[in-house]
Formats: structure tokens, sequence, C-alpha cells
């Protein structure tokens, strides 16, 4: 293996970067100096909606299928060739060890093709970043929720790669509780944003369902046993013969309205924990319509700022892990170009950028 050029603390940098964690072939160009140039994005929902959910085999395939030709669509969008690059970035972990591999090998193999440094990016902290690519950018330090379908954490970071562990969820991540709540009430996957639209269908207060751990003086969370009430309501109602689309919503909206408030409580009292004025909010579930009303409403209110990625920074996407990757490329001693995935990986072990 040939041993590529540090990247010597250049001033600016043209990073492409690669995300093939789940279920998104996502690439991205981005120049530390003028910002995001060029992303592009492959979604597999259509591939994995009949099996109800992503499977990993077709996953991986799929990536094989699309990110060299995604590749070359955001290089000639973004007026770039390969031999312009300054580094490769891809998704390194966590996530599906398969898909993550298609990245891994295709980033490692253009380097070494090209003699350019490769990096790769934990994914959650591309999410946690992600409000970098938006205006205007949170300044250091802050504090960050990371609400997805597999982590729903609370941060304070206090530069790149600089994440103490405040909060986290005992069990099943917020993502995934809406992903599990939306299969139970008949929605097809990915079953959050699902949920949410119905939701807004539902009245207030029309059922109730409880709002786990939000006494309980910590940081923690827990959405399992919320996930557990809600099945019971719906079988509940089920036997009843009580369940139609009318209720359908009205447990939806109680449930987001009950994941909602636990966030929030949770989030704000992160902010006190720290002394923070500044909240970032990222991953999947930061989509949601009525986390970022209800978060923007209560920071406002507190005269502090909060900072969410564009919508379609929110879930996975190339643009966060080109961004994360320049990042920290500007600061990389690359070894060689041997690379291995890290499917379980926590990000408060990252060094600091
Ligand atoms: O960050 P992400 O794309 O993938 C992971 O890294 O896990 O997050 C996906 C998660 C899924 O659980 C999805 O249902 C949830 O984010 N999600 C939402 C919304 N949009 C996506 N949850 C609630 N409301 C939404 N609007
Ligand atoms: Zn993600």
């Amino acid at each position: 293996m040939g041993c590529p050029p540090s990247t010597g603390h250049r001033a600016t940098m043209l990073v492409i970067g690669i995300e093939t964690s789940c279920d998104e072939t996502g690439l991205a160009v981005y120049d530390t100096a003028r910002g995001l140039l060029a992303h592009a994005l492959h979604s597999q929902v259509a591939m994995h909606t009949i099996y109800g959910g992503v499977v990993p085999e077709l996953a991986s395939r799929d990536h094989v299928r699309r990110v060299v030709p995604l590749a070359q669509r955001v290089l000639a969008d973004a007026g770039a060739t390969l031999a312009d690059l300054d580094g490769i970035a891809y998704t390194r972990g966590p996530g599906l060890a398969g898909a993550l591999l298609v990245g891994a090998s295709v980033a490692s193999a253009l380097g070494f093709a090209l003699g350019k440094p490769v990096i790769g990016v934990h994914h959650m902290e591309g999410h946690l970043l992600s409000p970098l690519l938006a205006e205007p950018k949170p300044a250091f330090p802050f504090v960050a929720l990371l609400v997805s379908g597999g982590h729903t954490q609370l941060f304070a970071v206090e530069g790149v790669g600089r994440y103490r562990l405040l909060g986290d969820t005992k069990d099943d991540a917020a993502g995934e509780a809406f992903d599990k709540t939306a299969k139970l009430l008949g929605l097809g996957y990915p079953g959050g944003p699902a949920l949410a639209r119905l939701a807004e269908e539902g009245r207030d207060g029309a059922v109730a369902l409880p709002r786990p751990m939000l006494a309980s003086g910590d940081l923690d969370m827990s959405f399992s046993g919320l996930k557990t009430a809600a099945l019971l309501l719906v079988r509940r109602e089920a036997a009843e013969g009580s369940l139609d689309d009318d209720h359908r919503a009205d447990i939806a909206r109680e449930f987001q309205h009950a994941v909602v408030d636990v966030l929030v409580a949770k989030a704000l009292a992160a902010l006190d924990a720290t002394g923070s004025p500044r909240l970032v909010v990222a991953g999947g579930v930061g989509a949601n319509r009525e986390l970022r009303a209800r978060l923007t409403a209560a920071l406002a209110r507190r005269g502090g700022q909060v900072y969410f990625p564009d919508l379609e920074f929110c879930t996975d996407n190339g643009a966060m892990i080109a961004l994360a990757g320049a990042l920290r490329l500007a600061h990389a001693e690359q070894a060689d170009y041997a690379f291995s995935v890290l499917p379980r990986w926590d990000l408060a072990t990252l060094p600091a950028g």
C-alpha cells in the first residue's frame, strides 16, 4: 500500500463525501472556502418498502450500483474533476457493515488511485456538524441534540471532536420509536414522516400517553415504554372496535406530543446544566415540524438560539460527511489506504479535531 500525503494544513480544501451507512447513497462536494458546491442523493425507500424495513444485503448491492454515477454527477455539478480533489471522506460507522464497506472501499480505492488523503467519518459527527452547512452557523461551544433512527443523545460540544455525552436514551431511539409506532398504526416504512403527517389530523388530548423520564432529574431518556403504551392503546381500541382513522390520528398526535415534550424538556435541561445559550438539533427526527416549532419557541423565550440543518440535511446525506471530513482532514495525518468499518462506534470516543 502506498503512503498518501498528509493534507499539510492547507488553507482551503475540496473534499468529496460518500455516505452509504444505511438506505441512502449520498455524495457531495464541499469546499472549505466556498461551502457546499454540489450534492446528490439516491434513496432506497422504494426498494425496501415492500419488506417493511431496510434489507441490509439489498442496501449494500444498491450502494454498489449508485455510488460511482453519483460521484461523477456531483463532480460535474461542482465544476470539478477528480484531480481537483484534496481529499475523500466516507462514513466509517456506525451503520450496516456491508453498506459501510461500499463507501469505505470506493473512497480508499479513489484515494489510492489519486494519491489523495482519505478519512473515515463518524456518521453521527456528520449529523452533529450538519447545521454548519446552513446560515447562520452556530459558534462553539453549544449543546447538540442528536435525534435519529439509532441515536437520541445530548452532547456538550466544545469544538470538532470535543464531545461530552450529557444524556442518552436507555433503550429505543426517538426515531426508532416513531418508526415502530408508525408500523403498529399501519403506516409504512419509513414511519417517522408518515406518523408526523397523520398527527396533524389528530385531536389534542383525545388519548393519553406517558412522558417517560420527564422528571428523572438527569438528562437520560427512554422511549421503549412509550412505544409499548401506544401498542396497548392500539390493541385496546382494536378489541373495542373503535380503532378507526380518526383514533389512529389521535394516537399519532399524542405520541408525537409525548416524544417532543421529553426532547424539549431534556434539551432545555442540558442548556441549563452547561450554561450554553446555543442548541443544535440534528438527525432525522430533527425534520419533525412540531419539534422544530416547540424548540424555536422555547429558545426564543429564554433568549437563546436554536440551529437546525436545512430539512434535506436532517436525514442521511453526503454533504454532512464531506463537511465533517473537510474539517478533520485539515489536521489529519493518514498512515495508509487500509480501511475498516465500525458498525458500532461511540461518538464520545472520537479524538479532538
Ligand atoms: O438521521 P437519519 O436519517 O438516520 C439515522 O442516522 O438513523 O434518521 C432517520 C430517522 C427515522 O427513524 C425516521 O423515521 C426519522 O428519522 N424521521 C422523522 C421525521 N423524518 C425522519 N421522525 C419524526 N418526524 C419526521 N418528520
Ligand atoms: Zn443518520
